[in-house]
């Protein structure tokens, strides 16, 4: 007898074998238990029949409750039909620890509710899917990043100064003087892309952004690919074969979990041929005010249009339906009813939206940094992620090059992903003189003493080189296609969320 894991029961058909898990669910009838049992792996359906087990096993298939722990023996049989595709024919079942009785149940739960519970809502399929894509992507980017050469290195948490702008700083006492939480590993990079060529960090960082919006939280994860003699165009070309591998991979690997989370994959399966659409700033700030984004705007909202009435007719006849309707056939009106509210909610979001978001298209001003409405503006022209280039510097860091053709702009980029969901990388080609970086850091308002270090790096051998920043959460929350950041990161930390 061997103990396995649900996902490995491909490699066990006819053999007795040992699974431990949690209940998930369960049916009974007649001499029956039907043990949906969850293992982290998968799920697998444990039959338990009166007549085959023994009388402590039946007691304890009948006693055990949602989530109840359990360890069960049994013969593993393939059937397409069952969840998993393998049923195992339980000869004994053994009660680990029985579950009091389980807050998460099948019923609608609202959103705070499942934020409270998030220690426990992890158990469920979605979030086993969400998380699991999460995985595949962490290791896509292990994977390409060590494949190039790249040296993974771990830049500090705590700090001594800012790197995006002083607004957004955690700060604390650091044995009486202050510190902060990283803002971005981003100029340790720099020093180690000029120790190692070529390197990357990933790790934990963090903003005090006081807004609460589907696109912010306070700690995650980013990666910054920092290389030593790569100039903007070099660093574009690596966002977009990088975000082609995370899409290919993420198609090969995580269909079940795309799958259960009903996905839609052409946006998937168009950035997995790679060639990102390029704009400059200037190219988006006219795309936007144009004549074609008013026109897409217009179809759009009448498409929304013809989706809500027929959700609500649907919903209509549905209702109309119920009365008369079987019990299995109410179940089936039931759970339709909270998809299309779900749907129409949604609907009506950005049915509301586009007149505000229309406007604020057509007067975006050059000069002002996109906000996230013109951003998801801007996406919804392209099937797959666009690089926008060449910001004006106004809006962003102190550290970016400027183009040497228009001291204005900055040689900055910004990946927005595609569907609405809108920037998850933003990065540039790094400034090289020593002068325009200390007057940068005075006119930024920054301490010169605490960059001392990094003007090292501009006396010592200061060569072109750029990089970028991945946000982790804000790529699985568009991988996974989810309305927001929070069930991208097992724990999210947001303003007014520090808990579970
Ligand atoms: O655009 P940002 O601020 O760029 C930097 O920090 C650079 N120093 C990176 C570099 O060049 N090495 O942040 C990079 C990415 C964003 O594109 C976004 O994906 C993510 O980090 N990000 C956030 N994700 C979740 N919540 C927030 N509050 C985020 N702020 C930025
Ligand atoms: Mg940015």
């Amino acid at each position: 007898m061997t103990s396995t894991s649900i996902d490995h029961l491909h490699q066990h058909d006819g053999d007795t074998v040992t699974l431990q898990g949690w209940l998930f669910n369960k049916r009974a009838s007649k001499g029956l238990q039907f043990l949906i049992l969850r293992d982290g792996s998968g799920l697998c359906q444990c039959v338990a029949s009166e007549e085959a087990l023994g009388a402590a096993s039946w007691q304890a298939a009948e006693a055990a409750t949602q989530e109840s722990a359990l360890s069960i023996t049994g013969v593993v049989r393939k059937d397409e039909r069952q969840v998993g595709g393998y049923e195992l024919q339980a000869s004994s079942v053994e009660l680990i620890a029985l579950a009091e009785e389980y807050p998460i149940t099948p019923k609608e739960h609202g959103i705070e509710f499942l934020m409270n519970h998030r220690h426990l809502w992890l158990r469920s399929r979605r979030q086993w899917a969400i998380l699991r894509v999460r995985n595949r992507i962490i290791q896509t980017i292990h994977a390409f990043f060590q494949e190039r050469g790249f040296i993974q290195m771990d830049a500090p948490i705590l700090t001594g100064n800012a790197v995006e702008g002083t607004s957004t700083l955690f700060e604390l006492d650091y044995f009486g003087d202050s510190a902060y939480l990283t803002q971005s590993g981003q100029l340790y990079g720099e020093a180690m892309a000029m120790a190692f060529g070529k390197i990357y960090t990933f790790g934990p960082t963090f903003r005090a952004e006081k807004s609460k919006t589907r696109r912010h939280l306070t700690e995650f994860w980013m990666i910054e690919p920092e290389m030593a003699f790569y100039d903007l165009a070099m660093n574009m070309d690596l966002a977009e074969a990088f975000l082609q591998r995370i899409a290919q991979d993420a198609l090969e690997h995580c269909k079940d979990e795309l799958a259960q989370l009903e996905r839609t994959l052409p946006a998937l399966e168009a950035t997995a041929q790679g060639a990102l659409p390029r704009l400059s700033y200037t190219e988006a700030v006219d795309l936007l005010r144009s004549d074609k984004t008013r026109e897409m705007l217009d179809a759009r909202e009448a498409a929304r249009r013809a989706e809500q009435d027929a959700l609500q007719q649907e919903r209509d006849q549905n209702r109309a339906a119920y009365g008369q309707a079987k019990k299995h056939e109410k179940r089936r009106i039931d759970a339709r009813e909270i998809e299309i509210n779900a749907r129409l909610a949604d609907v009506e979001e950005e049915l509301r939206n586009i007149p505000k978001w229309r406007a604020s298209a057509a007067e975006f001003e050059w000069g002002n940094d996109f906000g996230g409405s013109d951003e998801t503006v801007l996406t919804w022209h392209f099937d797959r992620p666009l690089i926008v280039h060449r910001y004006p510097a106004a809006v962003k860091a102190f550290y970016m090059k400027r183009d040497p053709d228009d001291d204005t702009l900055a040689m900055g980029m910004d990946v927005l992903a595609p569907e609405g969901y809108g920037e998850i990388i933003g990065g540039g080609e790094r400034a090289t003189d020593l002068g325009f970086l200390k007057k940068q850091v005075a006119d930024h308002g920054l301490p010169e003493e605490a960059f001392d270090w990094y003007f090292d790096l501009r006396r010592y051998g200061s060569v072109p080189h750029a990089g970028f920043g991945l946000g982790l959460e804000r790529t699985v929350t568009w991988v996974c296609g989810l309305p927001h950041l929070r069930e991208a990161i097992p724990f999210p930390r947001m303003m007014g969320r520090l808990s579970p």
